[in-house]
């Protein structure tokens, strides 16, 4: 063979690897409207930046018959490329070659960049589209799994790890999206579950379908397994993007600063009057975020998962942080089991990645009733203060108005370590709300009064003598553990110089193998 024949060799290979498991599985993988493994990376990555490892490995198997069938790169396709000039490395599962379903030589490619992302400090995207284990390698497949788990588990809070679910993604194979830090799932044409529709029905008997069992809409708002449901796979690249622009390589590197237009002293009067007169109504959280964020730009996670609590990125003069807030557009901004959750791992994510956390707090409490005490808002509340007391990175706290009881400690409290804590003056820092404290305290004289009228005015003098007494911020500040009342309108300014006076703050947590965070 000349030279330029191996050229053309070469040539012809790569041809054939690109077509992946052939022409027909190409066109029924865009008929139900999904994009071939290929066609995502070049969609996801910097045009023209993607660098392919491995398209010549094929399986080793000689069972039912697999020693027939070979295909170039094995149903997956793996390499590096950039995201905006920044190194990701990424592997997307070929559902057009064995559904995409997992053998051994398939797992040493995924390990490969996970091996190679690590060693260079760089994060790891990676797209789900299959069947699962590949059934005719038996155990081996299995091992490949837990060999990739296992560097998920390591590359966790080292370098972001981002999962997108554009098809199937069932079985043990759901636990590596499920250990990474964002998964993004495609809206009718993706779905995970742990066993699929019709092993449920012979086990249990509930007749249930694959969308209904584990799609993009159950794992959006009910079991939070996604933090984003995008409406279609371009949407999903767009995500996937965005995150990353938030978050540093891995986590010895600072989230990279942007420059910014947005004035920092700009004042937003419209926050003078967004909270109601009336303590006990509602106003949307979210509109403080935008008017106080640069540009009004928030990227939300878990936006129908949780929706008492919001959580995202944003920026603040170009320096990139989370935001946590509760919102009293929805259950008053109560924390309950899966609110808690939710702010927990959101703000143990921002602390791995040196993202500082700005706590948004308007609170009544925790949820009472036997559903959430069963359901152990305890051990979850505690994850949620766990978080906030072992975070290091810079944390500052605005209280808006309601913060009472073990919910105030929670939520980012100057004893937890904040940083700077402050109030607006509409601010309510106490143990407890009015109602709830003059039933416990004047719970046996208000037995005694036997008129009605005359009950309810001593109940409501009660409450306001209260309210004027501990229902504001001032108690809070002459302690000390609100450093500023600040006037909302200058929300913007203050979090911005708070952000860049602790730019260099330091803090560590005690030497320990980890801790025992209450899972
Ligand atoms: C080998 C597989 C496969 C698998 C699909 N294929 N899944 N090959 N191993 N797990 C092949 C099919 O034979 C077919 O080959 C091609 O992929 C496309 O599959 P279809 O069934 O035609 O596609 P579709 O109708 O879209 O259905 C997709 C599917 C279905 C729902 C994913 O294929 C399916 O149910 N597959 C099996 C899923 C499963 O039980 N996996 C094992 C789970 S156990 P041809 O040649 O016709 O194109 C597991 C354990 C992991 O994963 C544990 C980790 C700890």
């Amino acid at each position: 063979m000349s030279n330029q024949d191996k050229i053309r060799q070469l040539v012809e290979l790569r041809e054939k690897a690109r077509l992946g498991g052939g022409e027909k599985r190409i066109e029924s993988q865009h008929s139900k409207g999904k994009y071939t493994a290929r066609e995502r990376i070049e969609m996801i990555l910097d045009e023209g930046s993607f660098e392919e490892f491995d398209m010549f490995v094929t399986h080793r198997s000689h069972e039912f018959g697999l020693e027939k069938q070979h295909y170039l790169s094995d149903g997956v396709i793996t390499g590096h490329g950039t995201i905006d000039g920044r190194v990701v490395y990424i592997f997307s599962q070929d559902f057009t070659v064995f559904g995409g379903s997992l053998s051994e030589t398939f797992a040493q490619k995924v390990c490969k960049v996970m091996d190679q992302a690590m060693k260079v400090g760089a994060p790891v995207i990676g797209i789900n589209d299959s069947g699962g284990a590949r059934i005719q390698e038996g155990v081996k497949s299995l091992a490949g799994y837990a060999e990739i788990f296992q560097r998920n588990i390591m590359a966790s809070g080292v370098i972001p790890q981002i999962s997108a679910i554009f098809g199937p993604c069932a079985g043990g194979a759901v636990y590596s999206p499920a250990l990474t830090d964002v998964v993004i799932m495609s809206d009718k044409t993706s779905y995970m579950f742990v066993t699929g529709p019709k092993v449920t029905k012979t086990v249990t008997g509930e007749d249930i379908t694959t969308e209904g069992l584990g799609g993009a809409t159950v794992h959006a708002e009910k079991s939070g397994v996604a933090h984003f449901r995008a409406d279609d796979e371009e949407e999903g690249f767009l995500l996937i993007r965005k995150v990353l622009q938030y978050l540093p390589q891995n986590n010895l590197e600072d989230p990279p600063i942007i420059e910014c237009n947005d004035p920092i002293d700009r004042l937003e009067d419209t926050l003078n009057e967004i909270i109601p007169d009336e303590t006990h109504l509602p106003y949307n959280v979210k509109d403080i975020i935008y008017s106080i964020v640069d540009c009004g730009e928030f990227l939300e996670f878990h936006r129908h998962f949780a929706k008492n609590i919001v959580v995202g990125f944003a920026r603040f003069d170009g320096i990139p942080v989370g935001i946590v807030a509760n919102q009293p557009n929805y259950l008053a901004g109560v924390l309950d089991i899966n609110s808690s959750r939710k702010a927990a791992r959101f703000v143990r994510f921002c602390d791995a990645f040196n993202l500082p956390v700005i706590t948004l707090v308007d609170v009544p409490g925790f949820l009472p009733g036997s559903s959430q005490e069963q359901g152990g808002i305890i051990i979850h509340g505690a994850k949620l203060m766990f978080a906030y007391g072992e975070a290091t990175v810079p944390k500052i706290t605005i209280t808006l108005r309601k913060s009472y009881g073990g919910a105030h400690d929670v939520m980012g409290s100057k004893q937890l370590r904040g940083d700077i804590n402050y109030a607006w003056p509409t601010g309510e820092i106490a143990v407890m709300g009015p109602k709830g404290a003059i039933e416990v305290l004047e719970g046996k004289n208000i037995a005694k009064i036997e008129d009605q009228e005359e009950r309810a005015k001593y109940i409501s003098e009660k409450e306001e003598e209260y309210r004027k007494e501990f229902a504001n911020p001032y108690k809070a500040a002459r302690y000390g553990y609100i450093d500023d009342v600040i006037e909302p309108r200058n929300t913007r300014f203050r979090i911005i110089r708070a952000l860049k006076t602790l730019s260099t703050k330091k803090d560590k947590n005690p030497p320990k193998k980890h801790s025992n965070i209450p899972l």
